[in-house]
């Protein structure tokens, strides 16, 4: 297909974690669109051009080769690609703000804005400009202002189509998605952008699946959903506290109440928390918000969430400290694990670099392993490169260990030869299952001491 028969000119600025995979499957699924995907990093943009992409997503790869070089295109070059393109996505990071108003909940518009602003300058034809990073409510109506103050009487219409993608199922959500909401003004000119953009994604998915609304509601939707899944989260950990107290089994009750079709049975883990770039900084995001309106309880509810995580992560470092007899100094402790969670290298927010941080001020000699994630590791603890080990081979990193303490829940922990572990750890020997996923009977009667999250301790001494 050459070039001119593209029957629409899309581009999404930044090549992340969202904007690379949600192109491709736009790309590899609509060939008869020119997909173009531009970002400031040289470095991340190339690596998109190549086998190695920048990020770990299973199935990506192939999702990409399908388009790449086709309809599918990675370029540095923003000015020219927003003249060029119809309809831009914009897919940069919208990290909480660090500093002044709001500093610490509320999110940091400058990338968003500074995106805005190379559009209105670039742009020498009316386009449609659609969030997909994940936004405060009403970014769309002030990014729309500053748009359409122009003087060549371009017209910018901004839809919001946030992103419910998960990392490590990306192309399985973003292929068959459980839903895809595109918000818009309900002017004419507003529903007609909003169809532009449904009928990108009825290339694919069922249409009872492209859900509309208005703008706010799509922003607002957006930080709800991520709020209410950490909600899951945060209310079984806080069970598992208690169950370690009272003896019972925080698995038996997830399923118990799981099966209750009201409750229903997902994101009912007991963990030692969440993590990722979203959950935090959108929960946050939504209690700045709260805090705006001055719904001081409503603000306060949701940030208990995000509370109720930093405990659970506290409490799984003092579960260790006090199981090793209240000392780590000079141990060596193994982490298996610090990706986020299972199946990806993103390691933002990840439990594990807090539990590290604290190892390290208790003076242990902490060890990580990770079949994905030790380059982002070593970039996040680069303040501790010199004393901390990183050996992707968890036999390597549990040798001569005294614990082992499970972080991320890769498949491959629970395939390993825990005697074989065993034998070659120092004794007593500990295992903390940050996750569940281990055969806790059978590695005590290997000979450990178990620690799994929320169900008794299996240990070989009196605790006292
Ligand atoms: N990661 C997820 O799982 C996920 C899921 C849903 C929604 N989101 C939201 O999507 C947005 C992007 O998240 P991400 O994880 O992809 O972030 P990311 O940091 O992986 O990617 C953002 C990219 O934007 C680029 N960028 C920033 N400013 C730019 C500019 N002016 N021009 C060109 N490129 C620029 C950065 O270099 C970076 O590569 C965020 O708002 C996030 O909250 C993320």
């Amino acid at each position: 297909m050459s070039k001119e028969k593209f029957t629409k000119k899309i581009l999404c600025i930044g090549a992340g974690y969202v904007g690379g995979p949600t192109m491709a499957m736009i790309a590899a699924r609509c060939p008869q669109y020119k997909v173009t995907v531009v970002d400031i990093n040289e470095e991340k943009i190339k690596a998109w051009e190549s086998n190695e992409l920048p990020i770990f997503e299973p199935g990506l790869l192939d999702v990409v080769k399908e388009a790449r070089g086709k309809n599918l295109f990675f370029s540095t070059e923003l000015e020219k690609n927003i003249k060029d393109s119809e309809i831009i996505f914009v897919s940069v990071n919208t990290p909480t703000k660090t500093f002044g108003e709001g500093a610490g909940k509320s999110a940091d518009l400058q990338y968003w804005e500074k995106c805005a602003r190379d559009i209105r300058s670039a742009s020498e034809s009316d386009k449609i400009i659609v969030e997909k990073s994940t936004l405060p409510v009403k970014t769309a109506i002030a990014m729309e202002r500053i748009l359409n103050e122009n003087e060549r009487g371009l017209k910018f219409e901004v839809v919001s189509n946030p992103e419910f993608l998960a990392e490590g199922t990306a192309v399985k959500d973003l292929e068959n998605p459980d839903r895809v909401l595109i918000g818009s003004k309900e002017t004419e000119s507003g529903l007609k952008a909003r169809n532009e953009i449904v009928e990108i994604f009825s290339n694919w998915i069922p249409r009872d699946r492209l859900i509309t609304s208005n703008l706010m509601s799509a922003e607002l939707s957006k930080l709800v959903a991520n709020s209410f899944l950490a909600q899951r989260i945060s209310s079984i950990n806080s069970i598992s506290a208690l169950c370690e107290k009272v003896d019972a089994n925080v698995s038996e009750v997830s399923r118990a109440i799981g099966k209750d079709s009201r409750i229903g049975n997902k994101f009912l883990h007991a963990s030692v928390g969440f993590g990722g770039s979203c959950f935090k900084k959108d929960i946050l995001n939504l209690v700045y918000l709260c805090e705006t309106f001055g719904l001081y309880e409503v603000a306060a509810y949701w940030e208990s969430i995000v509370k109720m995580n930093e405990y659970q992560e506290t409490r799984f470092v003092q579960t260790i400290n006090k199981a090793l007899f209240n000392t780590v100094t000079n141990k060596r402790i193994a982490l298996f694990g610090f990706a986020f969670k299972a199946n990806t290298s993103d390691t933002r927010e990840s439990p594990a670099f807090y539990i590290t941080k604290k190892l390290m001020e208790e003076k242990a000699h902490v060890v990580i392993s990770d079949p994905k994630a030790i380059k982002n590791a070593k970039v996040d603890l680069k303040d501790f490169n010199n004393k901390i080990e990183y050996e992707i081979d968890p036999y390597k990193a549990a040798h001569q260990a005294h614990a082992i303490a499970i972080i991320t829940e890769w498949d491959l922990y629970k395939e390993l030869d825990y005697e074989k572990i065993y034998n070659n750890m120092e004794r007593p020997a500990f295992i903390f299952d940050g996750r569940n996923i281990l055969d806790h009977q059978k590695l005590f009667e290997i000979g450990f001491n178990v620690y799994p999250i929320g169900k008794p301790h299996l240990i070989h001494f009196n605790e006292s």
